[in-house]
């Protein structure tokens, strides 16, 4: 038995605009075991990074969690103080983002900046530090650690800075890492690699991870469950097997069809039809009904409830489809 480590309900994350509310996040639920990855997936829009955020206690105005409940390790972190927050932001659950630049300071070492964690948040000796440094940097695969560790960023490839963040997050060998398209900014060959050392590094250290992308085929290779959001929803989510072999939701299935390995039968590439819609003035039903080539009158006037397909697989749909190859 694995043991829940992050529990949500009724998660919703609002912004107040001039322009009106966007319910970035409208009432989600999901948990997240020891040592599991779940991958969170949806065209862009749908609220995904805004998940991470409101996890990380980082909403900031006019953002604002408006209901719900995080428990992280039976701790409801929406109850914990700023400091409380930067504690375990540091210690227990750490970010990735897309964009490695953007999280490293050019005007710093790697060095200086995989020791801040280690300063901040324990006691070690200068010499340990450096020596945790280096075994991370291996780790990471970066060979030549004790030369990379005086370099400064802009010495590194795109890929490689990826690698001393993630060597960064694992730092303080943190429970969770919010993974937020980490790989989106890459080659594809080096999407690959890198994927591939966060899922061997992860269950090496049994750290759960949530990993955000659009990208479904990123997901299908690296998870144990995958949730779909759609306009600030869950409308699908199950074992990576129930989303990638069984899915029954029309928004599902028209990520899988855009994904060339998973598509091979097809002549060529479907594409979701239409756009995402404001998420400020969604219309009443089904927001994806717009789109849906299964709607019929009732998902244009009634909003389907996320229920229980068979144990563990979950949909928002009034039609779920029979099969979809
Ligand atoms: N700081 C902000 N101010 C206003 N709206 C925001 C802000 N951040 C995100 N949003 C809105 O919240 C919704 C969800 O965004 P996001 O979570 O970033 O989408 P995703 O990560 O799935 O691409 C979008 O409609 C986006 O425009
Ligand atoms: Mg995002």
């Amino acid at each position: 038995m694995t043991d829940t480590l992050l529990h949500i309900r009724g998660l919703k994350t609002y912004f107040h605009t001039f322009a009106g509310v966007i319910k970035a996040v409208d009432g989600v639920d999901f948990s997240v075991d020891e040592g599991e990855i779940l991958g969170v997936v949806g065209e862009s829009g749908c609220g995904k990074s805004v998940v991470g955020f409101s996890i990380m206690g980082l909403t900031e105005p006019p953002g604002r969690i408006e209901s719900g409940e995080i428990r992280f390790n039976g701790v409801n972190l929406l109850d914990q103080d700023e400091r409380k927050m930067r504690k375990i932001r540091g210690q227990e659950i750490a970010m990735i983002f897309q964009d490695p630049m953007t999280s490293l300071n050019p005007l710093y070492t790697i060095q200086d900046q995989m020791e801040e964690v280690m300063k901040l948040h324990s006691d070690m000796s200068a010499e340990q530090r450096k020596k945790r440094c280096m075994e991370l940097l291996a780790e990471v695969g970066i060979s030549q650690p004790e030369t990379r560790l005086k370099n400064y960023p802009h010495q590194f490839s795109g890929g490689m800075r990826q690698r001393v963040i993630i060597a960064i997050a694992l730092a303080s060998n943190p429970k969770l890492v919010i993974a937020d398209e980490p790989t989106t900014a890459l080659d594809v060959t080096i999407q690959a690699q890198i994927l591939k050392l966060m899922k061997r590094l992860v269950k090496e250290h049994r750290t759960a991870m949530i990993l955000i992308t659009h990208d479904l085929a990123v997901v299908s290779e690296m998870t144990d469950q995958i949730m779909v959001m759609y306009c600030g929803r869950i409308v699908e989510k199950g074992t990576r097997d129930d989303i990638i072999n069984r899915c029954r939701h029309p928004y599902t299935i028209g990520l899988l069809g855009s994904i060339p390995k998973l598509a091979t039968r097809q002549k060529r590439l479907r594409q979701i039809p239409g756009m995402v819609p404001n998420v400020m003035n969604l219309p009443p039903g089904c927001a994806f009904a717009q789109r849906c080539d299964y709607a019929r009158d009732r998902c244009r006037t009634n909003d389907p409830e996320l229920a229980a397909l068979e144990p563990g697989h979950k949909i928002a749909c009034y039609y779920p489809v029979e099969r979809y190859r």
